[in-house]
């Protein structure tokens, strides 16, 4: 998980540089480097392997210097390789900088830089930094950074000094820790405290969006107001030809789960990369207790969530509404963490409970679509959904993001805790062909369209399901709800004999949720009460199933996946079913009746 270290100050760096190093490597590396500025050309010295090799080299010169920067790289972009290995530097080799994070759109920008002149030296996303820099310099370093993290999106911890703007270190952070050491006549940045400790323990954690400025007899920070980017262009508005934004939204499902996978997913290592919770995560690590916070569509992907943490990363997760969490007196302490999920991040309800955590300290996570929203900001730490904009009152894209979203959240625990690497692998490599699999789940629309029309002239449906299905059982009746205005529940399956049977005859259609899961059997003794009381039934199965057929009157068939993945594909015939069902009943699909898009009144 990589290093940084920088020193500025009356000492000699190098061996300043060389213990911060050595403090930090237990984050795991594979190449480290330093650049010390003395009263000669700036000496800049890399090494791949153990630290003992970077050594090596520098044993064999003296190197005097009161300036100067170490990295112990961890690679994400371009191989294990010295001239991939940090710190890097420009074309003049006046900028020298190092980076803990992932620069997302470096292939754009070193293209870019690569058009105006700019020669690269390495393979990796870091080296535009250095480049962007150098593009913007004229003379003042701190506002070159500026300008050039203006152009990146990504994470990042960086140091950078300049031979033409000297004896001046500049820092800056998002999403990936930075700490200040304060010392008389002395200043240090790092990564971890532990590389700075032997110097001071008079220290400020760098936030987000932050520049520090270090000089050898003073420092200063400078607060960058992040330029929080719409995340949609006018165009987007227009309904892509589909006839409402609904079905645009629905058809647009395997792309949320293709966005909220991008460049998160870590197959090797049976893991993914939340950069936003690279800051948290040695406080994640020690947290044995989750509760998970939304309302309406987003409550059922919260439920869901609860069977995979539980499930996969052994955490105890409990769940509830924002209008009942915020009255209730939870039981909370320094080693629970609150986890708010919705797609607008204005939800009044769960917005109320987020503060009502804030004000006890608790650690507040957040699982978003809409970037800068509420929630987005107050929160600790947080993951975007990345669904893009959704403009129908009724949720669809964003519920499937955030199931996603879950399921990567449950790796991340999960490999903090006793998650084996194939148990990660097999979760990750999954999510990764998931978006193919839900395309082929959107051929069976006209086949569901048929079943809408089959069934328009019921007033009441069952949906039913258990385990990780039973919360896709509410968000299949609450669809149903908002689009056709009929009368829907949805519960576990295990339930309906006590008490709700009674509806059941053949006027009350039941929707069961049975893919081939461990729960598949129960499902079957369920649709086998509903049909001896005369119950039409519409099984949702798994491809291949033939028993299910004879059971029940009709059946729309899923392909298989993971059992804790396979709410994804039920949710998307359920939301098509809603939605053929409303544009027969005539209603108005995008904007129902009483609905609003953000609930932001209690
Ligand atoms: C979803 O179809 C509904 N419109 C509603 O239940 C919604 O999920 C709920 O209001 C929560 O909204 P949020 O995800 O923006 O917080
Ligand atoms: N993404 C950068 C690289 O691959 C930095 C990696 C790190 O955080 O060490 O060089």
């Amino acid at each position: 998980m990589c290093g940084i270290i920088g020193y500025i100050g009356k000492k000699n760096a190098i061996q300043i540089l060389i213990n911060g190093l050595h403090r930090e490597i237990y984050r795991g590396y594979d190449s480290s480097g330093i650049v010390v500025f003395g009263k000669n050309e700036p000496i800049c010295i890399k090494a791949v392997g153990k630290i003992e090799n970077l050594e090596k080299k520098l044993n064999s010169q003296s190197i005097e210097g009161n300036l100067g920067l170490g990295h112990c790289r961890w690679a994400t972009h371009g191989e294990v390789t010295e001239a991939n290995a940090h710190p890097h530097f420009d074309c003049q080799k006046n900028i020298f900088l190092v980076h803990n994070g992932i620069i997302e759109n470096y292939k754009e920008l070193k293209k870019k830089l690569e058009k105006e002149g700019h020669q690269f030296n390495s393979d990796t996303d870091t080296e535009v930094l250095t480049h962007l820099v150098e593009k913007y310099f004229q003379g003042n370093l701190e506002e070159a950074v500026r300008k050039a993290l203006r152009e990146v999106r990504g994470t990042y911890g960086i140091a950078v000094i300049s031979k033409k703007d000297p004896q001046k270190i500049v820092a800056a952070k998002l999403s990936s820790p930075l700490i200040l050491g304060i010392n008389k006549d002395e200043f240090l940045i790092a990564s971890d405290p532990s590389a700075i400790i032997t110097h001071t323990r008079q220290v400020i954690n760098l936030d987000d969006n932050e520049i520090a400025v270090l000089k050898p007899d003073n420092f200063f920070i400078l607060r960058e107001k992040p330029l929080t980017q719409i995340e949609w262009t006018p165009g987007d508005e227009k309904k892509g030809g589909y006839p409402h934004f609904m079905l645009k939204e629905i058809m647009e499902e395997p792309e949320a789960i293709e966005n909220a996978i991008k460049g998160r997913l870590m197959i090797e290592e049976g893991s993914v990369k939340l950069g936003g919770f690279d800051e948290i995560q040695e406080r994640l690590r020690k947290i044995n207790k989750l509760i998970l916070v939304a309302c309406g569509t987003a409550s059922y992907s919260a439920r869901i969530g609860k069977y995979m943490l539980e499930e996969y990363a052994g955490i105890p997760t409990e769940v509830d509404v924002g209008s009942e969490f915020r009255y209730r007196k939870p039981i909370v302490d320094k080693n629970t963490a609150v986890i708010f999920i919705s797609q607008s991040g204005e939800t009044a309800d769960t917005l109320a409970s987020l503060q009502e955590m804030k004000k006890k300290e608790i650690l507040t996570l957040g699982v978003t679509n809409v970037v800068g929203s509420t929630q987005a900001r107050e929160t600790n730490a947080g993951v975007y959904t990345r669904s893009g904009s959704e403009i129908a009152v009724a949720s669809s894209k964003a519920f499937i993001g955030q199931l996603a979203t879950l399921a990567m959240l449950t790796v991340y625990l999960g490999r903090q805790r006793d998650m084996a690497l194939i148990m990660g692998k097999r979760i990750v490599s999954e999510l990764s062909g998931l978006p193919d699999i839900a395309k082929e789940v959107l051929k069976s629309a006209s086949e569901i369209k048929e079943l809408a029309e089959k069934y328009k002239d019921f007033k009441n449906f069952w949906f039913i399901g258990r385990k990780y299905n039973s919360p896709i059982a509410s968000e299949g009746a609450l669809k149903l709800k908002e689009l056709s205005y009929l009368h829907a529940e949805g519960i576990g399956g295990g339930e309906l004999k006590h008490g709700h049977l009674a509806l059941i005859d053949e006027s009350f259609p039941t929707i069961a949720i049975c893919p081939s899961d461990s729960v598949y059997e129960k499902m079957v003794s369920n649709i086998e009460e509903i049909k001896a009381r005369k119950g039409p039934v519409i099984a949702l199965a798994t491809k291949n199933n033939k028993e299910i057929k004879n059971l029940v009157d009709d059946v729309i068939y899923i392909p298989k996946t993971l059992e804790m993945l396979t709410p994804i594909l039920a949710t998307i015939p359920l939301h098509l079913f809603s939605y053929y069902m409303a544009v027969l009943l005539k209603n108005d699909v995008d904007k129902p009746r009483n609905l609003a898009k953000s609930v932001t009144v209690e």
